[in-house]
């Protein structure tokens, strides 16, 4: 394999290193091209732009692969929890029994959030999205101990990122309390952490909710799922603020909002939303293709596609597993599970999402899961993000650790207006 690359321009020849990961990809490394050719790169969405060196996930979308830290997400699916997976993807190593014990008993004493926090949550309307107020939120509770905010803060890294993981989840609940106005519900220390954000959510101050273990699975294994995902948007957002040295809580407040758009993790909900429709509209699912195929028509089969992934999303498959695994077990008959396979039957077999690679991706069979659980649709982003908090602390690290590390700062070709001069106001028409 050839350890350069070799770019003709203007009649001139330039060599350009290559860098190759341990899974064989391959980049060639850009960085001094503009000093020797004075042309930049230019890579509209980023499809073809590697932005960092990770050793946290791999991802080979043609082949429908997803690792964290090496580990296939079919293992760490049907052998491990949210919590261990997150110590593996921060920590980079499964943890030993001390170290699961002592991680986990660090979320639970970090649980609460400051209670001044409340006076906050009054502030907002009942109708703010509640991925307005977890972002808000979260910057906020950075505002509570300034002198652990500091990037370089080695020392008070752990409990940072314990504090976040386990507050998202709190600020969460409170804030879909807060929209149905009910009475906030606090953590018990005796449950773990899937099952204390249930309690949280659905329990009442006088009758504590019923916590079911196949729910608490189910929903365990939606939160694994999203642990990581490489340079998605919300990541790449969150590295982005993380190299200007902005704090942690700060980098994962922009990643909630990077987060909130139909196209990333606000997908769940739009395609709870497409399959009411079908649902109301009395369609098999056939008008919605039709559409979805026409451009004009401003319609997208949502949970349908992947920038990354050119065959079936892996995490799609084990949703769709638990989907109907958790259903039966509730006994739960749900139409809309019933339009989302069909339409997943027509699409695999139109030639315009087999021509283009569209397959089901995570969210396609989530948000049926989450309203089985009863979680309301606008939560579901929020759902996505405190499972994703893993990936971002890890990226931050990543970025907080490495002593090369510099600011994110792309460039653009400019397609503006040339030189243009000032024309008072009085001149013009
Ligand atoms: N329905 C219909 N057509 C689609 C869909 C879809 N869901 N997704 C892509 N296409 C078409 C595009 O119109 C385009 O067609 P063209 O080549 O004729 O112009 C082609 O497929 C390529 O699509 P792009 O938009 O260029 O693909 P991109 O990589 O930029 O976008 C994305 C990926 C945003 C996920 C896209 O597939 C999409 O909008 N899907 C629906 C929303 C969704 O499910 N998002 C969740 C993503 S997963 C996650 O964030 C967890």
């Amino acid at each position: 394999m050839s350890k350069e690359a070799k770019l003709e321009l203007d009649g001139k020849s330039f060599t350009l290193p290559m860098v190759e990961g341990t899974e064989g990809e391959r980049a060639v490394d850009i960085a001094c091209l503009r000093n020797y050719t004075s042309c930049i790169t230019l890579d509209d969405g980023y499809a073809n732009t590697g932005s960092c060196l990770s050793k946290i996930t791999f991802i080979d979308g043609e082949k429908g692969i997803l690792r964290y830290r090496g580990i296939p997400i079919e293992e760490l699916a049907e052998k491990s929890t949210f919590v261990e997976t997150a110590y593996l993807i921060i920590y980079g190593h499964l943890p030993t029994r001390a170290e699961l014990r002592q991680f986990s008993d660090l979320l639970t004493a970090n649980a609460n959030l400051h209670e001044d926090m409340k006076y906050h949550f009054e502030g907002f309307p009942s109708s703010a999205h509640p991925m307005a107020i977890l972002s808000a939120m979260i910057n906020a509770s950075s505002c509570f101990d300034p002198g652990l905010m500091k990037m370089g803060n080695a020392g008070r890294f752990d409990l940072l990122a314990a504090r976040l993981i386990s507050q998202v989840r709190t600020i969460a609940a409170f804030s879909y309390r807060k929209s149905r106005g009910l009475p906030i519900i606090y953590p018990k220390s005796a449950y773990k952490y899937t099952a204390n954000f249930l309690h949280m959510m659905f329990s009442e101050p006088y009758d504590d909710y019923e916590i079911k273990p196949e729910v608490v699975r189910a929903l365990d294994l939606i939160f694994l799922l999203h642990a990581d995902h490489e340079q998605n948007c919300s990541t790449a957002t969150v590295r982005m603020v993380a190299s200007s040295q902005a704090n942690m809580f700060a980098c994962a407040a922009a990643g909630v909002c990077a987060l909130w758009g139909p196209l990333h993790g606000g997908a769940n909900q739009a395609v709870v939303e497409m399959l009411e429709e079908i649902h109301r509209e009395g369609d098999d699912g056939s008008k919605f293709i039709t559409a979805a195929k026409d451009k004009v028509s401003g319609k997208r089969l949502m949970g349908f596609g992947h920038r990354v992934y050119k065959h079936y999303d892996p995490r799609a498959k084990i949703i769709k597993q638990a989907c109907d695994s958790l259903l039966n077990v509730l006994q739960i008959s749900d139409p809309l599970l019933d339009i989302a396979k069909k339409l997943e039957e027509s699409a695999l077999k139109d030639p315009y999402f087999v021509e283009r690679k569209l397959y089901p991706n995570v969210d396609f069979y989530s948000g049926i899961i989450m309203r089985a659980i009863g979680i309301p649709m606008e939560m579901f982003p929020v759902i996505f993000a405190i499972g994703r908090m893993p990936g971002w602390i890890a990226n931050y690290k990543e970025i907080a650790e490495d002593p090369k590390a510099r600011i994110y700062r792309p460039r653009q070709i400019y397609v503006g207006p040339t030189l243009t001069h000032f024309m008072p106001l009085h001149k013009r028409k």
